[in-house]
């Protein structure tokens, strides 16, 4: 059996990659190698030799169409990620690639046996919220002038009182930012032609995924990267809003194991499932932990900034999942410890966050709350 990767030199990609060959799969990586994950646009050493690599473009249909040749199963992990207000490339690579894709495979009539989406928790949007009088919400966005005046809860649109976060689940989308919208637009076309033409298609959502191989380049998200680098040029990790904001986090190995049962498992297909963690920790209570991790008593700056298109709390509610057999199982604390280690083995890592938090300012993407 012969499966394509897209994205497959990347970070979810490459482990996808390696668990797929230890399983005795044939594995096509179609990688771009592209800035800031790959700055010298070489095929990284941790991909092995074994692998079949094609440089190429999903936006391409020349490389799809090779790339699609003799596949039976597709992961399509290549995606365009980030904050950055060039919001046509997101529906270009996300949903165009997407959509070329399945166009390569109904006008050649090619045989593949499922694709397997890597999408996103960010899809939710704010997600799901209780308030104590009007029972179960979904907010929209914060106002830009909400949270200028560092006011970050989110209220009842009814009665305007704080809610509560509530774990979410796969019913309801809302996406709210440029990228969550390309993810989302991904997975309909994926579901959509998916049923239409027959070909098995499972939908992933994963939560803030963190390991080794996460690129130090990408300094725009990725909360364990951004606060080690700092950390290991003893700066303090930066906080946004106030640093209360609630997220779950899964490790990089736990997905790979939902990959792949994603891939063998019949019950999966023309599902949507939540890929997360099972521990949820507010940013401050993140940035404790990798501290302590690495021996630094640095304490973090908070200095009165948010990003505009950032919700404040997502927890992914995996119930669905567990039912198919998947659960983590790796400590949040495990994780971070296996990314230092690695990241303090890695030949140089500058702090790139410096540069990412210029552009953000640059661009409008960050922004201060107003005295
Ligand atoms: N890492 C996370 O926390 C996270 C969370 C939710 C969803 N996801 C999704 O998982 C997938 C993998 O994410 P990742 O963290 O491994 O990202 P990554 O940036 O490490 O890897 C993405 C890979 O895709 C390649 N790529 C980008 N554009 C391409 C194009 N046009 N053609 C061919 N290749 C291209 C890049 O060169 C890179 O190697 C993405 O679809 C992402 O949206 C990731």
């Amino acid at each position: 059996m012969k499966v394509l990767v897209t994205g497959g030199a990347g970070f979810i990609g490459s482990h996808t990659v390696d668990l797929l060959l230890e399983k005795g799969y044939e594995v096509r990586v179609l990688d771009s190698l592209e800035p800031p994950v790959h700055p010298d646009k070489e095929k990284p050493d941790y991909l092995p030799d074994d692998v079949e690599f094609i440089l190429g473009d999903v936006r391409n249909k020349g490389d799809v169409e090779k790339a699609l040749q003799g596949i039976d199963y597709i992961f399509h992990l290549a995606a365009y990620q980030g904050y950055l207000i060039d919001f046509s490339k997101f529906a270009f690579t996300n949903d165009g690639g997407t959509a070329l894709i399945y166009e390569a495979i109904v006008e050649k009539k090619l045989p593949v046996k499922k694709i397997i989406l890597g999408s996103s928790q960010s899809v939710y949007g704010e997600g799901k919220y209780r308030c104590a009088r009007h029972g179960i919400r979904y907010p929209f966005p914060r106002s830009l002038e909400q949270l200028e005046r560092g006011d970050w809860e989110l209220k009842c649109p009814t009665c305007q009182q704080p809610m509560q976060p509530l774990p979410t689940d796969e019913s309801r989308a809302s996406p709210h930012n440029q990228y969550a919208v390309s993810k989302y637009c991904q997975e309909l076309y994926a579901l959509t032609l998916g049923k239409r033409f027959g070909i098995p298609t499972v939908v992933l959502r994963y939560s803030i995924t963190q390991g080794p191989r996460q690129s130090f380049y990408n300094a725009y998200s990725g909360i364990l990267r951004i606060f080690a680098t700092r950390l290991l040029h003893n700066l303090p990790p930066i906080i946004y809003e106030d640093g209360e904001q609630l997220r779950d986090y899964v490790y990089v190995g736990d997905v790979v194991v939902a990959n792949i049962l994603a891939m063998e498992s019949e019950t999966a297909n023309y599902e949507v499932y939540n890929i997360g963690g099972s521990e949820i920790l507010s940013v401050s209570e993140y940035a404790k932990l990798v501290s302590n991790v690495m021996g630094k008593n640095v304490t973090p700056r908070v200095p009165g900034e948010f990003r505009f298109g950032d919700v404040r709390h997502i927890i992914s509610d995996i119930s669905k999942i567990k039912k198919l057999g998947w659960q983590p199982q790796t400590s949040v604390e495990q994780v971070a410890r296996e990314y230092i280690d690695w990241a303090r083995k890695q030949p140089e890592v500058s702090d790139y966050y410096a540069e990412a938090e210029k552009v953000m300012k640059q661009e409008g993407v960050l922004k201060a709350v107003r005295s």
